[in-house]
């Protein structure tokens, strides 16, 4: 399986996927790493790793649906199974989405439905919660409302902030996005008609 990474930043969950990569347990190769921005930590992982990288930056486009073309062309180029959002801080056009239906795949930090978008950590520590998380999902038109593949569960504590809670969810992240990436890779996932299949069960 050919997969193609999406970052934005520090890329610690693409680190994730490259440490199981190397030790043999991811079940397909990261044939690129695309940026949309230039200075991302990630791209030097990616180097260091030996993995093609692009950069794609949204500033040279005047519009959504023109960066969303071009970065769709520069991903194509490698003819990924999968292309795994990992950190991608863009919202994607109607279209991109549907071109990669059932082969694109997301995380994010918060026990999803529960707190679409940004700033995650604060929203669950101001509304309460006790327990928070990431959920690995399918991408579809519906931001953060993809089918949701997994999800790891962690415990919120009074003297938690945003950045204490954010670093156990990581920890977190980083264990359930290489294990769906994998279950992917050896056909045990499968997204049809906007529902998810693990082995053939529903999820
Ligand atoms: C993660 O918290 C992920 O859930 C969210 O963006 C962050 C990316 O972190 N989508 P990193 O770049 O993988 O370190």
């Amino acid at each position: 399986t050919r997969i193609v990474v999406l970052i934005s930043g520090n890329g610690s969950n693409l680190q994730a996927l490259l440490d199981q990569s190397e030790a043999g347990q991811l079940g397909g190769q990261i044939a690129a790493v695309i940026s949309n921005k230039a200075d991302a930590y990630g791209l030097q992982r990616a180097r260091d790793a030996g993995i093609a990288t692009q950069v794609v930056s949204n500033q040279d486009y005047s519009d959504r649906a023109g960066f969303d073309a071009a970065l769709m062309q520069v991903i194509d180029r490698y003819q990924p199974s999968l292309v795994v959002l990992a950190g991608f801080m863009r919202i994607l056009t109607p279209e991109f989405v549907r071109h990669y239906q059932g082969r694109m795949l997301n995380i994010h930090p918060s026990l999803l439905p529960r707190y679409q978008g940004l700033h995650t950590h604060q929203k669950a520590i101001d509304a309460g919660d006790k327990e928070h998380g990431c959920s690995v999902h399918f991408v579809t038109e519906e931001l953060d409302g993809g089918p949701v593949v997994l999800q790891a569960r962690v415990p919120i504590f009074a003297d938690d902030d945003a950045s204490t809670v954010a670093e156990r969810v990581q920890v977190q992240e980083h264990a359930i996005y290489p294990l769906t990436v994998r279950w992917f890779c050896d056909g045990r996932l499968v997204m049809q008609q906007g529902q998810v299949y693990l082995d053939g069960a529903l999820l």
